[in-house]
């Protein structure tokens, strides 16, 4: 096409003659010798800012007729286009300069030592718990749970405690309101006990079963040895021909690795729980020693008919009874075996030597600090299952 007369819609004035390459030219190696970031960022505002050289060509774009418009367009986009490359080429390269010049001149002191990060602690709840499973998991107990908001008859029916049953008195227990009841009609409460994972456990995965299964217990009642939380864990075996020596040897072999003692003696005692039949208290013997403060303390081992010795009552236990076998959806003719329930706190108090057991839920960082366990020391059976570096009583 030929060259044509201005349009009509054109302002009437010549184009005026520029030579935009040579402006492009320009700008690029000025953008090109910018000795530092303040400088390029100069150049910037000077050809793209508001008021800038190449924004202001890019506002003439809207007075030209459409054929003017053809023609120097691409030529003021094309302008645009290479100032911004080169701007950020050049900053690329000078952003590089700068870690350059930090990496040469800077060192760092590799001998200096590092700050020390604030690290938590593992509550001794936590780590007893950890040390249950992995002495439990070594005789071939899976870990099992349930939920700490029962219903009333997982956490007694089932267990041979029906209502009006005078056992339920034993346990103070939370109850929910009386417009909050289970699907299957009885009351909402806290599980008073673990007891309930035997039942939840047998009806879930049948027989045969070994589990162990700690958690958070609630009885309405406080003193210096009663929190209304705590922990229990519970035991429970189901076989062909389990009996009262599985029992007692598991226990024996458990409080053996848990405490790290080989001297630790215990003593069988008839008992009552609505859910087992038999029922025996085991006790062990323990000795008593002074304690770092000069206090008296016990300490297990030994028997408790030794001179200087005496018998705790450490957990309930028994054999699983009929009934509860029978809620739990299992024929009691094919499948019997033992149950146990031990307090996790106590136990967490005789192995590691504290004497007040509300201050296990009290959340006083200080006592944390004192009492509890690098997260780096697990329990493992080879090593010990005891914690060697946590344990700073
Ligand atoms: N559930 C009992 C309690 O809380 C303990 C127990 C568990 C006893 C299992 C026997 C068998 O006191």
């Amino acid at each position: 096409m030929g060259r044509k007369e201005p349009a009509s819609r054109s302002t009437g004035k010549a184009l005026p003659e520029v030579d935009y390459e040579k402006l492009g030219q320009e700008a690029v190696e000025r953008i090109a010798s910018a000795g530092d970031l303040d400088a390029l960022e100069a150049l910037r505002v000077e050809f793209l800012g508001k008021q800038g050289s190449v924004s202001a060509l890019l506002k003439t774009l809207g007075g030209l007729s459409p054929e003017e418009r053809t023609e120097v367009g691409p030529k003021i986009h094309g302008l645009r286009e290479s100032v911004s490359e080169a701007l950020t080429a050049r900053k690329a390269a000078l952003e590089a300069g700068v870690l350059e010049a930090r990496l040469a001149t800077e060192t760092i002191d590799l001998t200096l030592p590092a700050p020390e990060a604030p690290k938590g602690s593992v509550h001794p709840v936590s780590q007893v718990m950890d040390e249950l499973a992995e002495v439990f998991a070594d005789l071939g107990f899976a870990v099992a749970a349930g939920p700490e908001i029962e219903d009333d008859w997982h956490n007694f029916s089932a267990l041979n405690m029906p209502e009006s049953h005078p056992a339920r008195e034993m346990h103070d227990t939370f109850y929910f309101g009386e417009n909050r009841r289970a699907p299957n009609g009885g009351r909402m409460l806290l599980r008073t006990h673990t007891s309930p994972v035997q039942v939840r456990t047998m009806l879930q995965r049948g027989a045969p079963l070994r589990i162990i299964a700690p958690g958070r217990v609630y009885r309405s009642d406080s003193d210096a040895t009663h929190t209304p939380m705590f922990h229990q864990v519970e035991g429970l075996v189901i076989d062909r021909d389990i009996h009262l020596g599985h029992l007692k040897w598991t226990l024996e072999t458990f409080l053996k690795a848990f405490f790290e003692r080989e001297d630790i003696v215990m003593r069988l005692r008839p008992s009552y729980f609505p859910f087992t039949e038999p029922s025996v208290e085991v006790d062990v013997g323990f000795a008593v020693e002074s304690g770092p403060n000069g206090k008296a303390r016990r300490v297990l081992g030994g028997g408790g008919d030794e001179p200087g010795h005496g018998w705790m009552e450490l957990l309930g236990s028994g054999m699983v009874n009929r009934r509860v076998i029978e809620f739990a959806g299992l024929d009691p003719d094919q499948w019997q075996g033992f149950a146990f329930g031990v307090g996790v706190d106590r136990l967490a108090m005789l192995k590691y030597g504290m004497d007040d057991l509300r201050a296990f839920f009290d959340g006083d960082a200080r006592w944390l600090r004192h009492y509890g366990f690098s997260a780096f020391d697990q329990p493992t059976l080879s090593a010990g299952v005891g914690s060697t570096v946590g344990a700073r009583s």
